[in-house]
């Protein structure tokens, strides 16, 4: 079977410290935990999909380590398409340090690793996978060159395109946009991206907004128990979260675009995909790690109920 999903980023081995409190400069801190799982948002949102769903493909790059065969596996383990997923001779797999406090909130620092090394010639040489394919999602976790590659591409054979913007340190480039179907940030990315703030519903209509000015067609703020906010040239549509006591809020934004281009794939109309997506990453925010955290089909509720 073709994959209707192709994700084009990152593969992380997360190592996560959970702790009461995040420390402060210069602090060392005792930790409560430590656990390893595999993450990295492109990896994260290709389970997400799979778990909800639809066909997919990754490609992607890790290291000649035990963590580049472990990431691997873990997507095989999902049924994804790992074709496409490299190993880069001499350098270690990408690595993010998490830190998750009493609250749920995490501070992450990613070691690209192989990650860094996915060239826009890679991505050609699997060019029947985006050919084939109905949604292509890029992330920000490999060399921008790739992500412009891949997002022109996708433009140019007529595909669904998803840019999640993460991690946001600016403006995209101005030539992004005309390629992009969808730009999903979360609040602060919008904020970077936007220049302008995003912290409630209505500031984050005012980021999608600015950023449609900036040439954006689609976005989708994401703003964790706020919901989302949907923003294109008809207008704006707030999408409420469903409410969870959240114990680690890590890869739940990979849990939405997963699940809304699982949504896609599977003929849902654009509302129903986002809260879809919505539901799958509120209970992935009860939940432990990045890629364990995700949850299946199955255990998402249909439609209108809880
Ligand atoms: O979005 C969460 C992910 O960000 C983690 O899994 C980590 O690997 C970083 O890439």
């Amino acid at each position: 079977m073709h994959a209707k999903v192709v994700v084009v980023g990152s593969l992380n081995m997360d190592l996560v410290a959970r702790t009461q409190r995040l420390p402060r400069a210069g602090e060392t801190l005792a930790g409560d935990s430590f656990f390893t799982v595999p993450g990295g948002k492109g990896a994260n949102q290709a389970v997400a999909a799979a778990r909800l769903g639809a066909s997919v493909a990754m490609v992607g790059n890790v290291g000649d380590d035990a963590y580049g065969q472990q990431l691997r596996q873990a997507l095989e383990r999902e049924g994804i398409d790992c074709q496409a997923v490299g190993v880069c001779a001499g350098v270690s797999s990408g690595v993010a340090l998490i830190m998750v406090d009493a609250a749920s909130q995490n501070s992450i620092v990613i070691i690209p690793g192989g990650n860094g090394l996915l060239t826009p010639a890679t991505v050609q040489r699997f060019d029947r996978l985006l050919q084939q394919a109905e949604v292509i999602i890029c992330q920000l976790e490999v060399p921008a060159a790739t992500v412009a590659w891949t997002l022109a591409r996708g433009r140019e054979l007529g595909k669904t395109v998803i840019l999640n913007p993460a991690p946001a340190s600016g403006p995209l480039p101005a030539d992004w946009f005309a390629h992009i179907d969808y730009l999903t940030p979360n609040e602060s990315e919008a904020e970077a991206l936007a220049g302008v703030p995003a912290t409630d519903i209505d500031s984050a209509r005012r980021a999608g907004e600015r950023l449609l000015q900036l040439g954006a067609r689609k976005v989708i703020v994401t703003l964790g128990p706020l919901g989302a906010m949907f923003v294109d040239g008809a207008g704006s549509r707030h999408y409420p979260a469903t409410v969870v006591k959240a114990l680690d809020t890590t890869a739940a934004g990979d849990t939405f675009i997963g699940g809304f281009a699982a949504g896609l794939v599977r003929g849902m109309e654009e509302g129903e995909a986002i809260a879809f997506g919505q539901r799958a990453a509120a209970l992935s925010v009860t939940r432990a790690g990045a890629q364990p955290s995700i949850p299946y089909l199955a255990e998402v509720a249909p439609c209108g109920r809880q």
